[in-house]
């Protein structure tokens, strides 16, 4: 049975140092919380940094190692440099800002980048070490990016998924990250991306068209020979530990309790209508906690009929403490509780209880279950799972969230009081609206939340998650099955050997050169075309490359080969050694009108041009915004398709759109080919959807090769033109 192996940047125990021994504890963040509920099952292992340097554990390592082994945690040591490099620097100090929108946080430092590659080397080769053949990978967050793909490239066999907790910022924010590309290539090494929410699968889909020109198709990504996946799973809690623990708490008599739930019991009891409001979080600047501060202040400054009555519960988990925007947090923090404090407190009132640590689970439930109001206001948060187990606890109904529309949670908790973290007269309002909110109100809206949370847990969308993994993966595995290996290229090989006559027909664009951003720059090589060359020698073989190519272009430079050549998709052909010969006219007065319309689209689409060729027109928008391009390409078609006479077709090319006759398509050169000579073997290589007329044309008992995974006639999957030019040299050096 497969295993499956989490891997992220935190095991969820950190080891401490004592005097002469060590101590586990838990570490805080959603992510360790979460994944902690789902790592109970016995088939999971979990990779991760145990939070100490091998050195400063000393005699301790070994013990401590098998401690964790028993649990089934890897741990993976960083050395000091590794943690201030890797951990302070690139995750912490360039990407945690960067993709909360915290531009002037961010230092970009290629020393720092260094460690970052290589500390993701060691997580992945940690991965490789202990995976079995066929177990499923689920690598996390912000900090492990480039390991999809390391562990993809050295383990094939392995399903990879990963799962990004914080934000994907906008294309225009993610563009500024130096290593952008090494990025996004890293990610799309998994066969499942999940984000929280769909606008950051938005922005991660639009930085890959973007940034990296793949294509794009709905939510799927075609990577080299795999397709990869990208959807939303929104992180849920586990519902019924918080449940259940409330209602505990509920019940609890005096003497149980403990002396935080007593003392804020004693506050509830100086009014009838006293309020606690709490707020929850690691002390980060992403959380808003110094906006939220002011919005109370304003609160208790508009409506000082509230003072002595309304007290904001802050509970502040250190984080990052030695990161310099951390330290200044800090202080910035203490400064205006103490100022707010001064300002307002009483003999026997502070507005503002302030905590500086992390709690246990028991305590947090008391501050959830006593608490009234939770004002919940990140100004960027991935999700914010203490927003959903305030919820979860509110096991009579009552009580009021008020959340940030910048946090994840906010797509589910739409129930909830949502505010504008920066506005903050407007977030002191919704602090009185939700004082004043009546108990059926506060109701209505908690069940329904809670009905959601309940269903959609954390347990379900690891599931959730897992299944689609798998059916993913298993999809990609069975393109792999037609994936034109070396047991079929043997095979092809041979049946090549013993065929007298044999013909090869290629594709020339995104088959034998990759597309580049000018059709004229994308040249055959010097070794392109001394295979080709030597190919052509080879007794009984002939090559024909049929391309859509005007036949200037490939006179210029395969002209001189012996070999047929068919342009512009069958309407001229030039047999071995003879003169071009033009198959069919076409109307040249209308094709001019085409053209002038082309133009003009060209002329308002930046990155756009049109290509006159003399059977037809290209349009060409590989180099402008892929989204403005998807819009043109519907205006252009609408626009033909009411002009077009039945003379002419619209074909989708690859980043273009082509104008054309229709008495021709790949499918006629083929027959054009074939007509007047019998082939023992047939072998057909192409791309685009043009290529597809030669695979219908051609028999059970040819080979047909698409390059590139897309729906297809093919019998096979060849990776890229590399792989292409590759095969022609091997068939070249078995035959010759
Ligand atoms: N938490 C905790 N101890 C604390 C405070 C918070 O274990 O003293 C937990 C909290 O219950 C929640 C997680 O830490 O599950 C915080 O997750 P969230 O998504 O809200 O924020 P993150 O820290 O991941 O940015
Ligand atoms: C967030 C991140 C996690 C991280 C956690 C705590 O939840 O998404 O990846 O582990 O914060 O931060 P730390 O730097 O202490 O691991």
């Amino acid at each position: 049975m497969s295993r499956t192996i989490i891997v992220s940047n935190r095991l969820p125990i950190k080891i401490s140092n004592l005097d002469k021994s060590f101590e586990f504890s838990s570490t805080s963040g959603g992510l360790a919380t979460g994944m902690k509920s789902i790592h109970k099952k016995n088939n999971f292992l979990w990779i991760g940094w145990p939070g100490i340097d091998k050195k400063s554990l000393g005699n301790n390592l070994a013990k401590a190692e098998k401690l964790l082994h028993k649990k089934n945690y890897i741990p993976v040591f960083l050395r000091k440099k590794e943690i201030n490099d890797f951990y302070y620097g690139t995750s912490n100090e360039a990407l945690w800002p960067l993709f909360h929108y915290f531009l002037e946080f961010s230092i970009f430092n290629k020393s720092h980048w260094k460690s970052y590659v290589n500390v993701n080397k060691k997580f992945a080769k940690s991965v490789i070490k202990y995976a079995n053949k066929g177990d499923i990978v689920w690598v996390h967050d912000y900090q492990l990016l480039l390991c999809p793909r390391m562990i993809k490239t050295k383990r094939p066999d392995l399903t990879v998924g990963f799962f990004l907790h914080i934000p994907f910022p906008s294309f225009e924010i993610f563009r500024i990250f130096p290593w952008r590309e090494e990025l996004l290539e890293g990610i799309l090494g998994s066969d499942l991306i999940g984000f929280h929410t769909y606008d950051y699968v938005r922005h991660f889909l639009s930085s890959v068209k973007r940034i990296l020109r793949y294509d794009v198709i709905f939510n799927k990504i075609n990577v080299g020979s795999r397709e990869v996946l990208v959807d939303t799973f929104p992180m849920g809690i586990d519902y019924a530990k918080y449940n259940d623990a409330a209602r505990k708490k509920n019940e609890q008599k005096k003497s149980e309790m403990s002396n935080l739930r007593l003392q804020l019991m004693d506050h509830k009891k100086t009014s009838f209508d006293s309020k606690l409001i709490l707020s929850i979080d690691r002390l980060d600047y992403t959380k808003g906690v110094i906006n939220r501060i002011k919005a109370f202040e304003i609160f208790l400054t508009n409506n000082p009929e509230y003072r002595g009555k309304v007290r904001l519960i802050m509970l502040t988990v250190p984080s990052r403490s030695d990161v310099d925007d951390y330290i200044k947090l800090k202080k910035q923090t203490d400064e205006i509780v103490g100022r707010v404090n001064g300002k307002f407190a009483s003999v026997n009132w502070t507005p503002i209880w302030y905590y500086y640590r992390s709690m246990s689970f028991d305590e947090l439930i008391d501050l959830y279950t006593i608490s009234d109001i939770a004002m919940i206001t990140p100004v960027r948060d991935g999700m914010n799972l203490v927003a959903k187990e305030f919820v979860a606890t509110r096991v009579d109904g009552n009580g009021v969230l008020i959340l940030s529309e910048m946090a994840g949670a906010s797509k589910e908790l739409y129930e909830s009081i949502t505010v504008n973290p920066f506005d903050l007269n407007k977030m002191s309002d919704m602090i009185l609206q939700a004082i004043k909110m009546p108990n059926k109100e506060q109701i209505e809206r908690n069940r329904s939340m809670q009905e959601r949370l309940s269903r959609y847990t954390v347990n379900y969308w690891a599931n959730d998650f897992m299944k689609n993994l798998i059916s993913r993966a298993k999809s990609n595995q069975n393109s792999v099955t037609n994936y034109f290996n070396l047991l079929e290229k043997n095979k092809l090989l041979e049946k090549l050997k013993l065929s007298n006559n044999k013909l090869i027909i290629l594709d020339y664009d995104g088959t034998l050169v990759n597309f580049k951003v000018k059709p004229e720059l994308a040249l055959p090589d010097n070794n392109l075309i001394n295979i080709l060359n030597d190919l052509s020698n080879i007794k009984g073989m002939d090559i024909a490359i049929v391309s859509g190519r005007d036949k200037l272009f490939l006179e210029d430079n395969l002209g001189k080969l012996n070999i047929n050549i068919i342009a512009e998709h069958g309407h001229f052909f030039k047999k071995k050694n003879k003169d071009w010969i033009n198959l069919g006219n076409i109307d040249k007065v209308f094709l001019n009108d085409i053209h002038a319309i082309l133009q003009s689209f060209s002329d308002r689409t930046p990155g756009t041009f049109t290509e006159k060729k003399e059977s037809g027109l290209v349009w060409h928008f590989r180099k402008t915004d892929p989204e403005l391009a998807i819009e043109r390409v519907v205006e252009i078609e609408t626009v033909l398709n009411s002009l077009l006479t039945d003379q002419f077709q619209i074909l989708n090319l690859d980043k273009a759109i082509e104008v054309t006759s229709r008495k021709f398509d790949k499918g006629s050169a083929v027959n054009e080919l074939t007509k007047n000579k019998k082939y023992d073997h047939i072998v057909c290589i192409g791309d685009d959807v043009t290529d597809e007329n030669m695979f219908k044309s051609l028999n059970e008992n040819s080979t047909t090769i698409k390059v590139g995974i897309k729906n297809t006639q093919a019998r096979y999957y060849i990776e890229d033109p590399k792989g292409v030019v590759n095969l022609l040299n091997d068939i070249n050096n078995y035959l010759k």
